[in-house]
């Protein structure tokens, strides 16, 4: 098949951008009973509006589109036929949700053939959605103007803003612990926003140095590497691998190199 032309791009991303601004206004009125159900862990919380935003995203971004696959964390999986398959994370940042604090997000982003073509990151509670086609730029849009947006300059670790995050299992956050144990005293400081996608559009917009977080899924960061990657910063896991499972950083082009290597010496990639 061939690679998707700059207006096919384009009207994917507006699809896009539409379907998360939906699903961004449903999250705003949430209902009186949130109807909480637990997953892995005890804390691994999912919520009716994460179900409700799912099918609202999936209704949206399908609707003429049928051949298209689809993965989303509340449990959407379908190859799909036609070489698309949208990648979407119905609230980055359900904790945050839950409790009504600011900086959850949604996550729309697409693949062709495997590679991650559009972005969408959605964070309404910051007034902010973050979004990028491949080939076309990132931008910044707040009250409806948008800005095309830059990753910043620091270029060595002790003046590194880093943003991290934690997964929900407890042997998993002892050993992240760990590594944060050694790595705070190195870098600037530490920001845990909650929201793994809007830290990865936060390196995109200069507004942290550098990310890295082990256990995210695709949702988790694949529309938000599509934005930070057109913004000229780099995504990836260890040793040239894409962002994973292992492990997933983000930083500008000048410090990317040097966290890299420190986070491979830390061992912050092992399996736990
Ligand atoms: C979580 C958030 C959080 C990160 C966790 C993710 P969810 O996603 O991105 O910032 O630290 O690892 O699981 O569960 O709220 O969609
Ligand atoms: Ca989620």
């Amino acid at each position: 098949m061939t690679a998707p032309t700059a207006d096919l791009l384009n009207e994917l991303l507006t699809r896009a951008r539409d379907a998360a601004q939906a699903a961004s206004v449903l999250l705003l009125s949430p209902p009186a009973d949130l109807a909480i159900e637990t997953k892995a862990t005890p804390t691994d919380a999912v919520t009716v509006m994460d179900k409700r935003s799912e099918s609202l995203l999936v209704s949206h971004l399908l609707d003429g589109r049928e051949s298209d696959g689809v993965l989303g964390e509340e449990g959407s999986n379908r190859p799909g036929t036609s070489g698309f398959r949208w990648v979407i994370d119905p609230i980055d940042g359900t904790v945050n949700y839950l409790y009504g604090l600011p900086g959850w997000s949604v996550c729309v982003g697409l693949e062709y053939e495997g590679e991650p073509i559009v972005g969408v990151v959605s964070a309404p509670t910051y007034g902010v959605t973050y979004y990028a086609a491949r080939g076309l730029g990132a931008f910044r849009e707040t009250s409806g103007a948008s800005e095309p947006i830059s990753p910043s300059h620091v270029a060595d670790l002790p003046m590194a803003l880093t943003a991290t995050g934690f997964g929900y299992a407890s042997t998993q956050r002892a050993f992240q612990a760990e590594i944060l144990r050694t790595l705070l005293p190195e870098i600037r400081d530490i920001r845990r926003a909650g929201s793994a996608a809007v830290d990865i559009c936060w390196v995109a917009d200069g507004k942290v140095d550098a990310v890295y977080e082990k256990g995210l899924n695709p949702w988790d960061y694949l529309a938000a590497s599509v934005i930070a990657r057109e913004a000229g910063a780099v995504v990836a896991g260890l040793d040239g691998r894409g962002p994973n499972a292992d492990l997933t950083i983000a930083a500008n082009p000048v410090l990317f190199a040097k966290f890299h290597d420190r986070l491979k010496q830390l061992g912050a990639g092992k399996p736990v």
